[in-house]
């Protein structure tokens, strides 16, 4: 099945009111647990890259490592890059064979961030690629601004994008406070844009009962990153303290990291398939 856009895998998810895991990796060991999670439960899974790897050399490198595991997939894999601040970056990302990306333009004004949303989606769709972009600002450290009907629909009658981003009460990172998530919100939007598949951004730790609501209401990509790398780290930990001062070849040390990875995209990627 291998390697694919998000045009071929949330439509239907959208029509069918389930949704995807889209997983940001940063090391081979998290890319290949979430593509085994998702040959596990025969469901396609999204692996994405932070912009912030494509300002130095990691971006390219670890493109060219997912697009390696994806190829070999039996179940549909994207590969995305997650947040790209710059058209630069879009291009990089798509030389480097991503088949998606998002372009971030949410803290800029409503015309600048559809002008170079729109370019984005021009330079990945000459590509083959998709285009994902955000409108309304889910927060990372920073002030939400939760996405307004009218400006959901002109964005996307502004940009075409393949998946849109809205912000309706998640944050990235770890909540420090119960989160309020405006379900309503993301009804309209989707009852406004009933074929567009919407994206969550700030998946990890939102109530599960929400994000069971999202999904009905047209949320068709969930964005996983601060759960999945605590996992991975907290594995990493417990495997550190296992070993105490005996010696283990890195490769071995990472085998039950790698399942406990799997492990968790694994039931995300099942809860959010609806099962
Ligand atoms: P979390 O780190 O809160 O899971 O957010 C991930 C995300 O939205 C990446 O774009």
């Amino acid at each position: 099945m291998a390697l694919v856009t998000l045009h071929d895998i949330l439509p239907a998810a959208r029509k069918e009111r389930r949704a995807v895991g889209a997983f940001n990796v940063a090391n081979y060991e998290c890319a290949l647990a979430a593509v085994r999670a998702a040959e596990g439960e025969g469901l396609p899974v999204i692996i994405q890259i932070f912009q912030r790897l494509f300002r130095s050399e990691k971006g390219r490198d670890l493109a060219g490592t997912l697009i390696r595991i994806a190829r070999r997939s039996k179940q549909p894999v994207v590969i995305h890059l997650d947040h790209g601040a710059e058209l630069a970056q879009v291009g990089a990302a798509l030389a480097s064979g991503c088949t998606s990306v998002m372009f971030d333009g949410s803290m800029l004004p409503f015309d600048e961030n559809a002008k170079l949303t729109s370019l984005a989606a021009e330079l990945a769709h000459a590509a083959g690629a998709t285009c994902e972009g955000e409108i309304g600002h889910v927060a990372m450290g920073d002030e939400n601004a939760i996405t307004t009907l009218e400006d959901a629909v002109n964005f996307y009658e502004a940009t075409k994008v393949d998946a849109m981003a809205i912000s309706i009460g998640t944050v990235h990172g770890f909540y420090k406070s119960e989160p309020k998530i405006d379900i309503g919100r993301c009804r309209e939007i989707s009852e406004a844009l009933p074929e567009l598949p919407l994206v969550l951004h700030g998946g990890s730790g939102t109530p599960i009962p929400d994000l069971r609501k999202a999904v009905e209401n047209g949320v068709s990509k969930i964005n996983i990153a601060t759960e999945y790398m605590d996992t991975f780290l907290k594995s990493v930990g417990k495997q550190i303290d296992l070993l105490g001062s005996k010696f283990k070849a890195v490769d071995l040390f990472m085998d039950p990291v790698i399942d406990e990875c799997t492990a968790h995209a694994a039931r995300l990627l099942r809860f959010f398939a609806g099962r």
